[in-house]
């Protein structure tokens, strides 16, 4: 159900699409909803990676790179919230109750609301689609994710001309999040994009990956995807966007403030404090990955042709 505040109703989708696309809609939701993405368990969609379905575009932006496998997706994981081991994800998000799951959109926008996930993934223009898009995630693996475009879900809101830059944040639920009971990090957890690069093609709310709702520990059931960033940008179990006209605070950044900026640009060329970002290892490459040849980091992930006009003048080294 759609909570709606009273000042900005909103019209159904069959009073401004046509028939034809407001059917196919209904059943595309109606597949969503069967098939647990919308409800955002774990269950198989209807959708195979590779396959052509109608409901799910192949995005233009789609790497031709090898696929990590599946399975070294879902177990090898960062999601602090449920332990600081790679492995401690997979073993431990299963407490995680994703049904139902809301997601407050506020700040400096027309059309504030608190909006149940399945309105969220419903598109409300024609243009908009799910699409799968098979990137590079930043901290090198390849994953074929299924999402909406960030941007996309933002129009709808009708951001403020003040509106600069977008914040998120994870669910606080230190019942169902045991690492929200020990201070690791300051809960919950939070990001933020400048408003460019939240309304980039690239930029990806997932709702799934390989064909399949998210998995708990990938973040269901609402995760952000910024290929050309390292990966703790891309933030988990999303149930607040905020849009806001100053720099949000970031975790990573409010933790170790001179080794995690805000931009977190995949750049070769600036150092973290205590290691070379030059090279990396793509995991699951190989079996054992300390045995997996380095490869050249690519400047922005391989994206730069999508996203460094954004950076266009900036010193990198300073705004890292
Ligand atoms: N989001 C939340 N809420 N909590 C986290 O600890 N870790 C980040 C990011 N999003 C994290 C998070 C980090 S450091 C990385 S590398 C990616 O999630 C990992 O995503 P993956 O486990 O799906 O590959």
């Amino acid at each position: 159900m759609l909570i709606k505040t009273r000042r900005y109703p909103e019209p159904q989708p069959s009073e401004i699409t046509d028939r034809e696309v407001y059917l196919h809609r209904r059943r595309f939701l109606q597949g969503l909803a069967a098939s647990g993405v919308a409800a955002g368990l774990a269950a198989p969609v209807s959708l195979r990676a590779g396959s052509r379905s109608p409901d799910v575009t192949e995005s233009k932006l789609s790497s031709e790179d090898k696929l990590t496998p599946k399975d070294d997706v879902t177990s090898y994981c960062n999601f602090y919230e449920f332990g600081t081991g790679k492995d401690d994800p997979a073993r431990n998000a299963h407490t995680l109750t994703t049904k139902p799951w809301s997601v407050t959109v506020d700040g400096e926008v027309e059309k504030p609301g608190t909006y149940d996930l399945e309105d969220i993934l419903k598109p409300h223009t024609p243009e908009e689609r799910i699409y799968r898009l098979r990137c590079v995630e930043g901290w090198s693996m390849v994953i074929p994710w299924l999402g909406v475009p960030l941007g996309d879900l933002i129009k709808r809101f009708k951001p403020t001309s003040r509106a600069k830059y977008v914040a998120f944040e994870t669910l606080y639920r230190p019942s169902e999040m045991p690492g929200q009971t020990r201070a690791i990090l300051d809960w919950p957890y939070v990001e933020g994009l400048r408003m460019d690069e939240a309304m980039n093609p690239l930029t990806l709310m997932a709702v799934g990956l390989y064909g399949e709702a998210l998995p708990n520990q990938n973040g269901a059931p609402l995760r952000l995807v910024v290929p050309w960033k390292y990966g703790f940008k891309s933030i988990k179990s999303i149930v607040k966007i905020h849009l806001t006209e100053k720099e949000p605070p970031t975790s990573w950044n409010i933790a170790a403030p001179n080794e995690y900026g805000f931009y977190a640009n995949v750049n070769p060329n600036v150092d973290h404090p205590r290691w070379s970002q030059a090279k990396e290892r793509r995991i699951g490459e190989t079996g054992l990955l300390f045995f997996t040849e380095r490869r050249k980091t690519e400047m922005f992930n391989g994206y730069g042709e999508q996203v460094a006009d954004m950076y266009r003048g900036m010193d990198l080294s300073k705004y890292f």
